[in-house]
């Protein structure tokens, strides 16, 4: 077990011909985002090729910038670089690169076109020497090592690739394959004990990449492959087909859970994409099968797949110039034209000043009349851990709402009587609606009345019809312009109870229940989800109920986040 005490260092082994990896080395949790927080430290893999050319690939962090030059400068090979190879950029990795350049002079910088441009844009004063790669091209470094270049795109990581080195059939497999433990283990002689640590990094990194994680399995298919070489943690010397078979199989496991979230955004310089995946941690802790889609490198038509297919989404981005990017607009133009309006949404995002970007996303959808599933994520720049905290909180929250919704609109499995029941009876207890409690005053007699027979019934004028039972309808809601209050109840909050309890002892309604004045003068309770102010229009004579139909004069909503309460039923023979 490693000791948080020991400090950062640099360790240097030669794993294969012309082979050495140098991993900077951190005891204890290198950030606070969810994937290092086992606590175990972490390695920083680099790994350096001397051939006839020198190429060094994946330079460390800011983290380990003065360490892992400090090391380099001691070997011979320092300034004989030729090659940087990049296998992707973030801003941590910039930050060694500013430092390095200068030093290993020689060296052209080796990465994929879209890791280019984040690098132009980067120095933008600076004349860079980049050689761009793309799948399939070769770097000859010699006496053997023809370096292959994989594309490995991700929603992560758009610019990711990985190399194959056919001389000593080693994969320089980046983000895939790693874990975040700290040892002096080089390689995972004691990989039985790294299972939970991968599985773990998993879930974390790919579990919400699972499509693009197997797409690149299958380009391995290719390779014979005797040495993973990750970007942290332990080389895979003794597990390989056991870890890409277990990769294939949490892939796979993604695809049998039974509810699904898709996560749409974009981040330029990394903040929204931070929140992105702690909102994901938290999803996924609560077995949600999660897609993440970078919105800047995904279709428009695969967009629209996935909000179709899912459950519920949730849409983050950052705001520059006072907007969305383009990619968020689309994105926000598929959810609206393509997402039915029961899906649960959620809006997050990263700003510096007005946040304009996430105030339009949150209305769009308030005002199409989608449930959000938590509290807009609001976050000034980087987020600290605390904010972090709260976007895996708001992903568990999302998570746990999902569920409930399934579970109420699940049938129920077994009726036990059904043998002698009614079969008509049960077939009309399939019908569900929304529990409400209808409020009125007439001078100093207040009444309430729960139900849940009630349905929209014209869109001009906004109206409604509600069904009450005649016993309980006398001298009720008789005339037209009679005014009431429509009460449409919280899933989860305790009101059914109380009005049931209530209907049957003949108490004051209102005793124990908070209450505002609707402009008619009736009451509104203050824990429903939303109301709307009623007038009688008419009424019809239906059997034992009086269908009302009445006009919908204002409403109001009380909580964003909640889902109506909705009462199922075993039979049509009773409420
Ligand atoms: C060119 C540019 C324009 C920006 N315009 C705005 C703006 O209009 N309003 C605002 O709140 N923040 C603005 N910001 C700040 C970004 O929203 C902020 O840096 C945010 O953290 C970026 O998120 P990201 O890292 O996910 O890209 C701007 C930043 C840049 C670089």
């Amino acid at each position: 077990m490693p000791t948080t005490t020991r400090p950062r260092d640099v360790q240097v082994a030669e794993i294969a011909k012309g082979t050495t990896v140098i991993r900077s080395r951190i005891w204890a949790q290198l950030r606070f985002e969810a994937e290092y927080s086992k606590g175990k430290g972490t390695t920083v893999n680099s790994y350096l090729i001397q051939a006839r050319e020198v190429a060094l690939i994946d330079p460390p962090g800011g983290s380990f910038t003065d360490v892992f030059i400090e090391d380099l400068q001691q070997h011979e090979y320092y300034q004989q670089i030729n090659y940087i190879i990049l296998n992707h950029i973030n801003p941590n990795r910039l930050e060694t690169l500013k430092a390095l350049l200068p030093l290993a002079y020689r060296a052209k910088i080796v990465c994929s076109r879209p890791a280019a441009n984040t690098l132009k844009a980067a120095f933008p004063d600076q004349e860079l020497p980049i050689l761009t790669v793309r799948a399939g091209d070769l770097l000859d470094l010699g006496e053997g090592h023809e370096l292959k270049f994989i594309t490995q795109p991700t929603p992560r990581h758009p610019d990711g690739i990985c190399i194959y080195d056919p001389q000593t059939k080693i994969l320089f497999s980046d983000k895939l394959f790693g874990s975040h433990v700290c040892g002096d283990e080089i390689f995972d002689e004691n990989w039985k004990a790294l299972q939970d640590d991968r599985s773990y990094y998993f879930d974390n990194i790919h579990a919400s990449q699972s499509k693009q994680v197997e797409d690149v399995l299958d380009k391995l298919n290719l390779y014979r492959l005797k040495i993973l070489a990750p970007g942290h943690g332990p080389l895979v010397r003794y597990s390989v087909s056991r870890l890409i078979m277990d990769y294939r199989d949490w892939c796979n496991d993604q695809t049998q859970k039974t509810l699904t979230a898709v996560l749409l955004y974009t981040s330029a310089y990394g903040n929204t994409g931070l929140m992105a995946n702690a909102i994901v941690t938290g999803l996924s802790a609560h077995d949600i099968q999660v897609t993440a889609i970078n919105c800047e490198v995904t279709p428009p038509e695969e967009i629209t797949e996935a909000i179709e297919a899912c459950d519920g989404f949730i849409i983050g981005s950052p705001t520059l110039a006072g907007h969305a990017p383009t990619q968020i607009q689309t994105a926000l133009g598929l959810i609206l034209s393509a997402a039915s309006k029961t899906k649960l949404a959620g809006v997050f995002g990263s700003y510096g000043w007005g946040g304009e970007a996430i105030d339009i996303l949150e209305s769009k959808l308030l005002n199409a009349g989608y449930p959000l599933g938590f509290e807009t994520l609001r976050c000034k720049f980087k987020p600290t851990e605390e904010i972090l905290r709260n976007c895996t909180t708001a992903g568990s929250d999302f998570a746990k709402t999902l569920r409930k919704t399934q579970q109420a609109r699940a049938p129920i499995q077994s009726l036990g009587n059904e043998a002698t029941s009614d079969r008509t009876e049960l077939a009309m207890g399939r019908i569900i609606g929304s529990l409400c409690v209808i409020t009125l005053q007439r001078g100093d007699t207040q009444a309430a009345i729960l139900t849940s027979w009630v349905s929209q019934a014209t869109f001009t004028p906004p109206g409604i019809t509600i069904a009450i039972a005649k016993d309980t309808a006398e001298n009720t809601l008789d005339h037209g312009g009679d005014q009431f209050v429509l009460n449409i109840l919280r899933d989860g909050k305790n009101l059914r109870r109380h009005f049931q309890k209530i209907s049957a002892t003949g108490q004051n309604p209102f005793q124990d229940v908070e209450i505002d004045r609707s402009r008619n003068g009736n009451p509104i309770l203050k824990e429903a989800l939303s109301y709307l102010e009623c007038t009688v229009q008419s009424r019809m004579d239906c059997g034992d109920h009086w269908l009302i139909y009445a006009i919908v004069n204002t409403g109001k909503v009380l909580e964003i986040n909640g889902t109506t309460a909705v009462l199922h039923r075993k039979s049509g023979s009773a409420y």
